[in-house]
């Protein structure tokens, strides 16, 4: 069961409250535009430290800092930048308030802890209110994990905080439910270009349009666990964007997609309750063998498919039903995202 109380609505005085308990060096949970974060000081080892142990996250994979503006955003990464990094930073930060993180060489305040000993830190402005109001009161960056226990789906209300890491936090600051509901697209500035870490609500289309090339592509992902050796620290490899391990934002049920093939009437014919998750309203006869039933959106909006999907696959996973059905769409615009963290989901590697 999970403790409500500590769920504060984000008044003025409970967001001075929450910019207090992270300058003592406590979790709190806050809500960006994509998921809900586990924040921290990002400049307080002691603090960070405890987002690794709350989400039991490997040490290896490393946080991205949130900054309040652009301009802010900037002085984390080396004073002098060779040209080609100016300038791509330039054109990402256009995207910023937004769910986009780059990837930049780290500046020399950000401690090891944050970049899992790695050379590059992770860094964005979230276009939240709440979060732009809480960065403003604090005169520190904060690091912030998705407000998920490792592997698990991501949050997308304080409700979902405090059933996941309640204990953890000393409060979860309420902004309603999230608005975009996928995490962040994640680029590494890089000097050929900007290479796709993770796919998220800004499109490659919109990216590659503004960067005048196409994205680097990163490896497959069955090769990624291998890429980018460091050991600096942690003695460990740094993954590449370890978010990309194939086993990630998975519900303890299993959960099969869609295809059109035998696998879902078979899984009907054996008597299994099946939760069925549909992106689009589908015709009433098409609902009838299935236990619960969950409508994205009405029209098949991708925006309202990204914004709804954790909520559905968490409420899925904690239904009587034996099975998730998913729908699929096109892995294009924000298709790509959806469909990748749909993969990931039912992915049943460990
Ligand atoms: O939308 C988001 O990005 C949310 C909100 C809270 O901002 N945050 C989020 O954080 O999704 P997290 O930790 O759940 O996912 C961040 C991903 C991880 O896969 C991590 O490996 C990758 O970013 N990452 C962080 N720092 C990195 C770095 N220096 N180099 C490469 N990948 C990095
Ligand atoms: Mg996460």
């Amino acid at each position: 069961m999970s403790d409500d109380s500590i769920i504060r609505q984000a008044s003025p005085a409970n967001i001075l409250l929450a910019a207090a308990e992270l300058a003592a060096g406590n979790l709190i949970g806050i809500p960006t535009e994509t998921v809900y974060g586990l924040a921290a000081n990002a400049l307080d080892i002691h603090a960070v430290a405890k987002i690794y142990k709350a989400k039991n996250r490997p040490a290896n994979n490393p946080l991205i800092i949130h900054a309040e503006s652009a301009k802010l955003a900037r002085t984390f990464s080396l004073p002098e930048l060779p040209t080609w990094l100016a300038d791509q930073w330039d054109i990402a930060s256009r995207f910023w308030p937004g769910p986009l993180t780059v990837v930049v060489p780290r500046g020399n305040q950000i401690p090891d802890i944050i970049t899992a000993g790695g050379d590059h830190v992770a860094i964005r402005v979230p276009n939240h209110a709440v979060a732009i109001e809480l960065l403003n009161r604090c005169d520190f960056p904060i690091a912030a994990p998705s407000a998920n226990r490792s592997n698990y789906v991501s949050p997308t209300t304080a409700q979902h905080v405090a059933d996941g890491l309640g204990r953890n936090v000393s409060l979860v600051l309420d902004g309603g439910p999230c608005e975009s509901g996928v995490e962040s697209t994640i680029i590494k500035l890089e000097p050929k270009g900007p290479r796709l870490l993770r796919p998220g609500g800004v499109s490659p289309d919109e990216l590659s349009s503004a960067f005048g090339q196409p994205l680097i592509a990163s490896a497959p992902r069955s090769t990624r666990q291998d890429s980018n050796v460091n050991t600096r620290v942690t003695g460990e490899r740094t993954l590449e964007a370890p978010g990309q391990l194939a086993k990630h934002y998975s519900p303890k049920k299993r959960l099969i997609i869609d295809n059109g093939t035998d696998h879902v009437r078979d899984a009907v014919q054996s008597g299994k309750r099946i939760a069925r998750i549909y992106f689009a309203r589908p015709l009433d006869s098409a609902t009838r063998d299935y236990h619960q039933t969950w409508v994205l959106s009405d029209s098949g909006k991708l925006l309202e498919v990204a914004s709804q999907l954790y909520h559905a696959i968490r409420e899925a996973d904690q239904s009587e039903c034996d099975l998730i059905v998913i729908d699929k769409c096109e892995p294009t615009g924000l298709g790509l995202a959806i469909m990748d963290r749909v993969h990931r989901a039912a992915s049943s590697a460990d």
